[in-house]
Formats: structure tokens, sequence, C-alpha cells
């Protein structure tokens, strides 16, 4: 496929028929991800490839929790897990609220689920001792994940990058023997697409642009020289 099509075309597959990813083409498909860059190129991402029923079905359970919370506060229109805005929820609410097919049947039914890490001793964190939830981390990590889901699509086959599950990072590690310097980045179940969308609702380039400076105006579209 053409890498504008890929890029413009690589949405979050939930729904997946039975047709099995094979082992070759998912080499083929992490051989391509690899080439995705690290802080000071230090590599620190690892990736378990999860088949078995019992392991997934465990996954499940861990992803839960996280899921139950993000839906309730998203019932009442709070931004789920927010580091900013506290939440009002309760955990009576949070404990009736239930968890949508679409959180757990894509970890139970997708052909193969990746369940992505990174070695946090190869990390350099440049805001660790700033007064705000960390994010450049998750930078030597997600585009080796996003580069996964481009080079999936590119084969015919999609997934979703899922992070629920690493509420409950403990209990993920300890099933999958993953060591303690590693965090757990995000689940990605994989396999083919029931159906593919090829319309997908982002902003515009000029509702996510500033010329220069906060107050400097969008990047407006002009015709190429
Ligand atoms: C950091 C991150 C976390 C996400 N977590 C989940 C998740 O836990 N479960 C899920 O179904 N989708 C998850 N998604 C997928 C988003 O919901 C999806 O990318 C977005 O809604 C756009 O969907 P579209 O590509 O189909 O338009 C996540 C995406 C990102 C980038």
């Amino acid at each position: 496929m053409d890498l504008y099509d890929v890029m413009r075309t690589t949405a979050a597959v939930r729904e997946f028929t039975d047709d099995p990813l094979p082992d070759s083409v998912l080499h083929t498909i992490l051989d391509n991800a690899r080439f995705a860059p690290s802080g000071g190129n230090r590599q620190g991402t690892r990736v378990v490839i999860v088949r078995d029923a019992a392991t997934r079905a465990r996954l499940v359970e861990i992803t839960e929790p996280g899921a139950r919370r993000y839906h309730a506060q998203k019932r009442v229109g709070e931004t789920p897990w927010s580091a900013l805005v506290p939440s009002r929820v309760t955990d009576e609410e949070v404990a009736v609220t239930p968890v949508p097919a679409a959180v757990t049947e894509p970890i139970r039914k997708a052909a193969v689920v990746l369940v992505m890490c990174v070695d946090l001793s190869a990390v350099a964190a440049l805001d660790k001792d700033l007064d705000r939830v960390g994010v450049v981390a998750g930078a030597s990590v997600y585009p080796f994940v996003w580069n996964v889901l481009l080079a999936a699509r590119n084969e015919g086959f999609g997934g979703t990058i899922t992070t629920m599950a690493v509420a409950q990072e403990p209990a993920l590690k300890e099933l999958l023997g993953i060591p303690d310097q590693y965090a757990v980045a995000a689940v990605v179940p994989l396999g083919k697409p029931v159906k593919q969308l090829t319309r997908l609702g982002r902003a515009e380039v000029a509702e996510l642009t500033h010329l220069e400076h906060w107050e400097g105006g969008p990047l407006q579209e002009l015709r190429r020289a």
C-alpha cells in the first residue's frame, strides 16, 4: 500500500474474523516495526506474543477493573483516568458499571495479542522531575507500537492500542513474568478486520497548529510549489 494510504486508514480494529495471523506474517510486521526510533536508540521495547486461551482469559480479568472505571467516568461526562481532574465517580458506581464487549472480546478473539513493554532502565525521561504526569518515556515505545499497527494494515491485518490492563500492571507482569524494570505500555490485539474503515475522524491541520507561538494562528492549506 501507499504510505499515505496506510497512515490515513489505520483505524482502531476491534472486530476480527477467524482468520489466523501466522507467525511468518507477524515476523514480517515486527521486522518492519523494529525500525521505530527510541531515545538514544536504546531500543528498550520488548513484545510478549500471546495466543494461549487461558492467558487471554486472565488478560481479560486484568483489563476489567481499569475499563470499568473508564466507562463509569465516561458515562457521567468525565475525561476517564484524567491526570489533571479528580473523578467524582464513587467506587460503588464503578462497581456496577458494565464493561463493554468491545473491550474484552478483542482480547479473546484476535488472532494474537501483543503485550508491549519498555525497559525503564533504558529510557531518558526528561520530564521526570516536573510536577505533572510523565509523557516523554512513552515516546521510546509508542512509535514502535504504532509501527506495528501500520505494518499490520499494510499486510491486511489490524488491531488497537489498548491501555486498560495497565491499571493492573503488577498482575499483568506476574501473569507474563515481565521483569521489574519493564513497564507495560500497551496490549494490542491483532487480527483480520471484519470491516476496514477508510474515513477516520481527525482534526484538520489548521485545528492543531500554532505558527511560531501559541497565539500565532494555524497553518493553512497552501498549494505546493
Ligand atoms: C494511548 C491510547 C490508548 C487507547 N486505549 C484503548 C483501549 O484501552 N481500548 C480501546 O478499545 N481502544 C483504545 N484506544 C484506541 C482509540 O480509542 C482509537 O485510536 C481512537 O478512538 C480512534 O479510533 P479510529 O482510528 O477508529 O478513528 C487507545 C488509543 C490510544 C492512542
